[in-house]
This record gives C-alpha cells, sequence and structure tokens, in this order.
C-alpha cells in the first residue's frame, strides 16, 4: 500500500472538511503532483480521470466523489499541500480494467494518466506520468470489456432537415461503414438496429465533449435521435465537408471518395470523417486500423423495425430481454466468436438480392449434402481464434505475447482450411481456398519466435525463444551465468564460514544479500557488510556481491529490453498485415455461420426456400423455431400458409356476388381467429420468423416454401404499456399502427396480433376493422390479422382477397384440447369465459358473464350495414 492509502481517513468523510471541485482551488497552493492532476483534469473536464499514484489509480476533487458513489467505495481525503484536505478515493492498480469497465458501462468516458516513468528513476522530483489511454463506451478494445458475442458500435450522425448521415465502426474489429438517407424515421431503425454503444453528434452546444448517459437529455440533442443511447457532444468543425472529406481521402489514401462509394453522400461523408477525428483525438497513443470505408444503403436490406425485432424476438425476448428463447439463440452453432457476431450482424440486416440469398442457401446445401467436410469444417474451425480482435489489438499496439501466439495458432490453421474445401464448390467455401501466403509465413515467424505460453506481462522477458537474435541469446547467457554464480554462492560461502543455516536471499529495497541467523552472527567473516537486523538474522552483502548485482540487474534490464523490442516489432508486422487477416476473418466468419445453419438444418430437418421475386408466400407444415425447440420432439404441431394474390385489381364486391360463397386459396389478408391460448399469436410469428430466416440465407423451419422477397416485415403484437416514455397502452398501439399504415407496401408482410383491444369494445372493433379492410384494398400487403373480434370475418364476404382461418380446439363437456390446427373458416367462439372458469373465477361470476354473452350476442351484421354506407 502507499502512503496515501494507509492513511487512517478521516472518520466518517464529511464534506465540508474537504475540497470537492477542483475548480475551486487555489493551484499556487497546492503541491507539486495535485498541481499536474488539476491541470490534466483541466483537460478533460468531462470523463473520470484516474491517476497513478504507486501502486493505485487515484481519483480527486469531483471524480473521488463520482467513483466513490458509483462503483461503492471509500470516499477519503488527502492532504494536497497547503491547500488542505481534498477529496479522494482509488483503486489497486493490478484492477483498473475492472474498475474501468464498470465507469464505461455506466456510461462514463474513463481517462487513464498513468505513471511513465519507475519512481526510483525519478530520485526526488516528481514522477513522470502521461495520459495513457481514453476509454469512451465506443472505443473501447480490451478484451475484458467486450462481449465476444457482439459488435461494439461507435456511431456517429449528421443530420440537415429531413436528411441524415450515419457512419457507424467497430474499432475492435475495423468495420467501418457509412450511409446516407432521408427519413429520420430509418436514421432511427439504423440506430435501434446497431444499437450503438456511443453515437457522436456535432452540436453547438457549449459543453462540448461531454457525454449524455442514456436517457440523460440536453438541448443540444436532435429530438428525433432515440434516448436510449450514450450521446457524445461534438465540435461541429470536424463533422464540416470541408474538414471531413479530406481527412477522409487522406487516411485512406485516396484521391476521390468514388472508391469507397460515398462520392454524392455529402452527409454519409461528415458523419464519417466526424466519427475518424474523434478516433484520432481519443485514440493518439493507439491509433486503431480500420478497415476501408464501406457505404451502404438502408434501402438494399429487409426493413426490420425495432418494434417487430422486437415482436418477433430476434435477439432477446420479449418478455425478460433474456438471449435464452430467441431466434439468435436457437439459430446460432457457430464454432467462432467472428461467426457468431457475423450470424447476428445478419439476422439484423436480412438481404433483399435474391442472388446474395441463393449464394448462401447453395453454400448451405453443399455442406448439409456433404457430412464430413461439414464436420471437419466445424471442427477446424473451433480451433481459430477471434481472429479480427487479435488484429486489432494488434494493430493498436494493445496485444501481448499471448495474443500473439493465439493469433499465431489461427493462422496456422488457414492453410488446413483451405485444404478442406479444394474441392467445394459453393461461393462461400471457394472464398477460403487460397490463403495468401504471407498469412502462412507470419504465423510461422511468430510461432518461431515467440515461447508456447509467454507471460502477461510484456516488459518482463520470457517471450522469446532461444537462437533468434544472437545478441539476446548473448545476454541470456550472461544472465544465467551471473544467477548460477549466485547460486554457487550460498554453497561456497557455507563451506568457507562453516555456518549451515547460511542463505542468499534477495528483496526488492536491498537487493542481494547473504542472511545469517543471529545466534551465528559472531561467526560471520570480516568482510561482510551488516545491513539489515531482524529479530532472528542479521543481513550481510560483500562488495563482490553488490558488484555482481548491478551487473545481473542492469543486464536483466537490458534482456528485457530487448525481448520487448524484439516484441513489439513482431506486433507491428501483424499490424502490417492487418487488412489481410481481416479479409480472411470476414470469409472464415461467414462460412462458419453458414456451417451452423447447415448443422441446424440437418438436425432440426429445415427445408431449403425456393425464393421469388413474386409476392406469392406459401409454406407448408411450417414450424416456429423457436418454441418447437423448447417443446418435445414431435409435440409441435405444423401449419401451412398461402398468401399473397398476384392480380392487383381489388375493389369490394358487390352485394349480388356477395350471394355465392366465395373460396379464396390465396388471399393477402388472413382474419385469423380462435381461443385464447389456441396458438394464433405463435402462428403468426412463425410466418414472420420463417420469412426473415429465408432472407439472411438460411434454410426454413417447413416441409416446403415458395416464398417472394419481403420489402419490410412489420408486426404489431399485444398491448404494452411504454411506461418508459409516459405512453399509454393504445397511444402506443395506435402510434405503431399508423406507421404500418403510412409505410407499409404491396411487398410487406405485416403481422397484427389483436389490434385495437386497448380501448372500448366498439372503437377497437371498428378501428381493427377499418384497418384490416385498408390493409386489403389499398395497400395490398400479405396480411395475417390475429384477433377476438369475431365480427372480422364478415370482412372476408365483401373483400375478396380476404380470408378467414382459425385455430382449432376439440369441446370436451368439462374441457377444451388444444390442436393447435390452422384450418379455414373463422371461429365463432373464443372459450374466454371458460378460460377464466379453469383459472378459479367465482361460479357466480362464470355464471353471470354467461348471462351478459347472451345479450351482447344480439348483435347486428356489420358488413350489411356498411355495404348500405357505399
Ligand atoms: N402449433 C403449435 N404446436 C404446439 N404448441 C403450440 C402451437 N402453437 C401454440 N402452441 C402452444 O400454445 C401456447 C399458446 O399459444 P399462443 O400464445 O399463440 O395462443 P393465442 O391463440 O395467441 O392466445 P391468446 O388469444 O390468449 O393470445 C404457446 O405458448 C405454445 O406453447
Ligand atoms: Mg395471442
Amino acid at each position: 500500500m502507499t502512503a496515501s492509502h494507509s492513511e487512517t481517513p478521516s472518520t466518517k468523510p464529511d464534506a465540508s472538511t474537504f475540497i470537492s471541485d477542483h475548480q475551486q482551488v487555489d493551484r499556487s497552493k497546492l503541491s507539486q503532483m495535485y498541481l499536474h492532476y488539476v491541470e490534466t483534469k483541466d483537460k478533460y473536464p468531462h470523463a473520470v480521470l484516474l491517476y497513478r499514484v504507486g501502486d493505485f489509480f487515484e481519483c480527486y476533487f469531483q471524480d473521488a466523489v463520482k467513483l466513490a458513489q458509483e462503483l461503492e467505495l471509500v470516499l477519503t481525503s488527502k492532504q494536497a499541500g497547503e491547500q488542505g484536505r481534498v477529496a479522494m478515493s482509488g483503486v489497486p492498480h493490478h484492477a483498473w480494467e475492472r474498475y474501468a469497465t464498470m465507469l464505461v458501462e455506466k456510461g462514463y468516458a474513463v481517462v487513464i494518466c498513468d505513471q511513465v516513468e519507475d519512481a526510483s528513476e525519478a530520485a526526488g522530483r516528481l514522477v513522470r506520468r502521461e495520459v495513457t489511454r481514453i476509454l469512451t463506451p465506443g472505443t473501447l478494445l480490451e478484451e475484458g470489456m467486450l462481449k465476444s458475442s457482439r459488435n461494439n458500435y461507435l456511431a456517429a450522425v449528421v443530420i440537415a432537415a429531413n436528411h441524415w448521415g450515419l457512419a457507424y465502426a467497430d474499432i475492435s474489429t475495423g468495420e467501418f461503414l457509412t450511409t446516407q438517407s432521408s427519413d429520420l424515421e430509418h436514421l432511427r431503425q439504423e440506430l435501434m438496429r446497431l444499437q450503438p454503444s456511443e453515437v457522436l453528434v456535432p452540436t453547438n452546444a457549449p459543453d462540448l465533449g461531454s457525454l449524455l448517459r442514456p436517457g440523460e437529455t440536453s438541448p443540444h440533442l436532435p429530438e428525433c435521435l432515440p434516448p436510449s443511447f450514450c450521446y457524445s457532444l461534438r465540435s461541429q468543425v470536424p463533422f464540416s465537408q470541408g474538414e471531413a472529406r479530406p481527412r477522409l481521402l487522406q487516411k485512406f489514401k485516396v484521391r476521390s471518395l468514388e472508391g469507397l462509394g460515398c462520392d454524392h453522400l455529402p452527409l454519409a461523408v461528415r458523419a464519417a470523417g466526424g466519427l475518424l477525428e474523434y478516433l484520432e483525438d481519443t485514440q493518439k497513443e493507439n491509433p486503431v486500423p480500420l478497415q476501408k470505408l464501406r457505404s451502404y444503403t438502408v434501402t438494399d436490406y429487409l426493413i426490420v423495425d425495432s418494434q417487430t425485432r422486437r415482436n418477433l424476438e430476434i435477439t432477446q425476448t420479449v418478455r425478460d430481454g433474456t438471449f435464452h428463447g430467441s431466434l439468435l439463440w436457437s439459430l446460432d452453432r457457430t464454432s467462432t466468436a467472428m461467426g457468431g457476431r457475423a450470424l447476428r450482424r445478419w439476422l439484423l440486416q436480412p438481404l433483399l438480392d435474391i442472388k446474395g440469398i441463393r449464394a448462401r442457401l447453395d453454400t448451405i446445401q453443399e455442406l448439409m449434402e456433404n457430412t464430413p467436410l461439414r464436420q471437419d469444417l466445424r471442427q477446424l474451425l473451433r480451433q481459430i481464434y477471434d481472429l479480427e480482435r487479435l488484429t486489432g489489438r494488434a494493430g493498436s499496439g494493445t496485444a501481448n505475447a499471448r495474443d500473439l501466439v493465439a493469433l499465431a495458432d489461427s493462422l496456422s490453421r488457414l492453410p488446413e482450411l483451405s485444404h478442406l474445401v479444394t474441392e467445394a464448390h459453393s461461393p462461400f467455401l471457394k472464398a477460403l481456398q487460397k490463403v495468401p501466403s504471407v498469412l502462412e509465413e507470419l504465423a510461422q515467424k511468430l510461432h518461431a519466435h515467440l515461447v508456447e505460453s509467454p507471460p502477461i506481462l510484456i516488459k518482463e522477458g520470457g517471450l522469446i525463444r532461444p537462437s533468434v537474435n544472437p545478441l539476446l541469446d548473448e545476454r541470456k547467457a550472461t544472465v544465467e551465468a551471473d544467477q548460477q554464480w549466485i547460486a554457487n554462492l550460498e554453497v561456497d560461502e557455507r563451506a568457507k564460514t562453516g555456518i549451515s543455516t547460511l542463505k542468499v536471499g534477495f528483496n526488492k529495497t536491498f537487493g542481494y544479500y547473504i542472511s545469517i541467523s543471529r545466534t551465528k552472527a559472531d561467526q560471520v567473516p570480516a568482510n561482510y557488510i551488516r545491513k539489515q537486523t531482524l529479530t532472528n538474522e542479521e543481513r550481510y552483502i560483500t562488495p563482490d556481491l553488490k558488484e555482481r548485482e548491478a551487473r545481473i540487474l542492469s543486464a536483466r534490464d537490458d534482456l528485457n529490453q530487448l525481448e520487448y523490442e524484439i516484441f513489439t516489432a513482431l506486433r507491428e508486422e501483424v499490424a502490417q498485415e492487418a487488412e489481410v487477416i481481416r479479409n480472411l476473418s470476414r470469409a472464415v466468419a461467414a462460412a462458419d455461420v453458414l456451417c451452423g445453419l447447415a448443422e441446424l438444418a440437418v438436425h432440426q430437418g429445415y427445408c431449403r426456400p425456393e425464393m421469388l421475386p413474386g409476392r406469392e408466400i406459401n409454406i407448408v407444415d411450417g414450424r416456429h423455431p423457436v418454441v418447437e425447440q423448447s417443446l418435445p420432439a414431435g409435440f409441435f404441431v405444423p401449419n401451412s400458409t398461402q398468401l399473397g394474390q398476384e392480380s392487383l385489381v381489388i375493389s369490394h364486391l358487390s352485394l349480388a356476388d356477395n350471394q355465392e360463397q366465395i373460396t379464396n386459396d390465396n388471399p393477402d389478408l388472413i382474419i385469423l381467429t380462435g381461443p385464447n391460448a389456441s396458438g394464433k399469436s405463435c402462428y403468426l410469428r412463425q410466418v414472420g420468423l420463417i420469412q426473415l430466416m429465408a432472407q439472411i440465407g438460411s434454410f426454413v423451419p417447413a416441409r416446403l416454401a415458395k416464398l417472394g422477397i419481403c420489402d419490410r416485415i412489420f408486426t404489431r403484437v399485444g398491448a404494452v404499456d411504454d411506461l418508459a416514455t409516459g405512453q399509454s397502452t393504445f397511444m402506443v398501439e395506435m402510434n405503431e399502427t399508423a406507421n404500418i399504415l403510412n409505410h407499409a407496401t404491396s411487398r410487406s408482410l405485416v403481422l397484427l396480433d389483436e389490434i385495437g383491444r386497448g380501448t372500448a369494445t366498439f372503437d377497437g372493433l371498428s378501428i381493427a376493422w377499418a384497418v384490416a379492410e385498408y390493409i386489403a384494398v389499398d395497400i395490398r400487403a400479405r396480411t395475417i390479422f390475429a384477433t377476438h373480434y369475431h365480427e372480422l370475418n364478415e370482412l372476408a364476404s365483401i373483400v375478396p382477397n380476404v380470408a378467414n382461418y382459425q385455430v382449432t380446439v376439440k369441446e370436451l363437456p368439462d374441457q377444451i384440447i388444444f390442436l393447435h390446427q390452422v384450418q379455414p373458416g373463422g371461429a365463432d367462439k373464443s372459450y374466454g369465459i371458460e378460460a377464466g372458469r379453469l383459472a378459479g373465477l367465482p361460479a357466480v361470476v362464470i355464471q353471470r358473464a354467461k348471462q351478459v354473452m347472451g345479450q351482447i350476442e344480439k348483435h347486428s351484421k356489420i358488413a350489411m350495414g356498411l355495404q348500405n354506407l357505399d
């Protein structure tokens, strides 16, 4: 412990006894170190400054209070020169990563100011300290701070009226993308898809550099941005065209932005330039290697808005937000961290391009048909570490020797991988056939230089193999000889003095010494110089020993320094190849995803969907991928779906047509009725999930599937209170419904689960009717509408592209059996009262409910009434 921490804290810290605002101090009265602290703090007013003092990282003033509060540490105080006591709290230096991670997770930026020389070197003057690292939620690299299963995105937005630019990067993997579009709703959806850890926003706020933690608001934050993210308020200058453009040109060493695909996208360029400037500003010490900037278009992908992602439980469940039980959970059979992240990205950004989808399907099919290939590939992939992030750490100079060994191990698997797929003919396997020879050579070199299991520390030697460097070998030999001399010394001196308990020891303060028990102290030879007296022993040195010691220590320092230099040169070589490694990593990740999907398809009996340009959705014996996996095998009841007519002229039927029963095999809109708990919601989601899985290029849980490409999937499921935003259940429901009606097209898939139920029955029913009719007649989106309003079944009799389906149950005298089968026709009962009885409502209540229902059921025929209105 340093002196500071052994000081007894002033019993209960009382804010009046110490200063907790660094702006309030008289700097002339601060001791040197505190003055340096305060000056450093001035440069980072918005971050928590962790300042290295001996074995601790300490915080003072307001940061001390913040640190103590957020991490439940003791707040104490410390004398800071004539100025008096200032607030202080601290954490042990070896645990800084853990504490910094906690702060960053809470949305703080953390600045690390470390000692850059040994206290002994300073010899009396102030130890040199420098800012060595700035951590913000979006700029993490440390392995322990990142989740291996997902990307950690830093985003930047530029908004001009209704137009916007968005750039994002994951500095741990090097991905860097930018886009531009015109609907602010799309911007929100993109942010929700990416879930960035930090979003940069150019503003003219006075407190530039401040970080708004999730939920915090500022008048300088554009209203259209969702409040759930961490926002960094930045100056507008680096986001201007004049600065952003040249910065990108220089970074990627290109003459025009055409090659990056964003020449014609000024807002995308500004966002990307601003992001780059932020990285340069925060990563001074460790410039991160980024991949070449890529431009994309939001509308090139299937748009899945955040509601739909939530309702379809793509990455987490609705009920308790867990990963377990989500679609991603049920699909993930990947073997590498890179593959896991890629699958998540694919799921959140399904494709529209049939060719792209077919390429993925072809690869899955080849892997399904060739079981040995699939098994071998999976086996080999399991031995490949996180190449993307290892490369990132090498590039930013934070990788240790273990990282490089892991990287070399992984790289040396690549030739085996390419050998396995020599015969393969599908596109994603062919991509693995060529491993650039530089990577093989790099792996060999790393293996040849680094010992098999090096220590974590890189400045204390023990990293490099013998015979790599003659000078190193020479220095090692010297150090070893000297160590041998010390070892022999004990034996020799025992013999010389006749003291059998004589020992040679070492400690940091005195270096090497000879220890003799006090009872034998009178026998020591004259050349021994007494250095220290302990209770039972005396410690001595000799001039000879001291001379050796000086040599050993300096030789060891030289040795460690040389090892460090050889190591950093190796790391630099890896950084040089970052782009090549990452290109290959991407290919490995994609192959891993597809291998996992093939494995899944084999085990779950999925089929290859036939992807079509039209509007048809034809699923035979479809299943819900997650519910199926959570039930015992064979328990899930498969159901078929047919949606999507080709002809586009739809009008209300005349009353005359209405006389005949209309049979509609391929309706655009299905009204789905059925008792409570029969399986309506499950069926609805199943169709959405199958369509989505098909558009990421996966096989699907069905016996047969012919699917037209969808441009968007919309869902509106259940009535959920959005207390966080203070909106009522019904308003949330109507907002979402409005969003669907305003954005759906005839190529969209719309899944509506009981809309209208959040208000009075007749209001609700009327809205449900009008919405269904509008979607079927005006939008013609393929739609399934699950409802307990059986009156909606009448819609099918006046709109030809609407059909009724029901989930069936079998009614026995004292119970209902759920068949979970979807069949043509409308249900006329919800068995809600029956459900109430089963749940234990008192008999009188049930009885009364039946009477009330009897009265209500004398309803009028809605369809007939409406027909007369037209
Ligand atoms: N096809 C199926 N095969 C087997 N079990 C099913 C099937 N569909 C649904 N289930 C089971 O039935 C349960 C109830 O299904 P679901 O929530 O879809 O009913 P619902 O008709 O929407 O009910 P409610 O009207 O009360 O909302 C599900 O939790 C699921 O376990
Ligand atoms: Mg339901």
